[in-house]
């Protein structure tokens, strides 16, 4: 079956896209107080994580997971 993963390009695509997303968010001053005590190394690993999961369909419970976290 071909996944929405795989229509986008791979895990290689949403590696690219999440780099970039987390470089313009953190120069953003609006957004970058929220993220102060956060280690962005393993923030960007889980996001990348995160997407590559529910682009494939492999993960049932990151929605309901997502909103318990924010
Ligand atoms: C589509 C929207 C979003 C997605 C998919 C998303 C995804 C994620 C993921 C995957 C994590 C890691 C959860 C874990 O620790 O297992 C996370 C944590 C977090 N997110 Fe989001 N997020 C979104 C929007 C936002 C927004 C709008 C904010 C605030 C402006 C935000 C602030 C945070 C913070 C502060 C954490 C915790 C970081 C830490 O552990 O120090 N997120 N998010």
């Amino acid at each position: 079956m071909t996944t929405l993963l795989d229509q986008i390009g791979g895990e290689a695509a949403v590696d690219a896209a999440v780099d970039i997303f987390y470089k313009k968010m953190m120069a953003d001053d609006v957004v970058t107080p929220f993220f102060k005590n956060t280690d962005m190394d393993s923030q960007t690993r889980k996001q990348k994580l995160f997407l590559t999961t529910v682009l494939n369909g492999t993960s049932k419970g990151a929605l309901s997971y997502m909103r318990r976290v924010h």
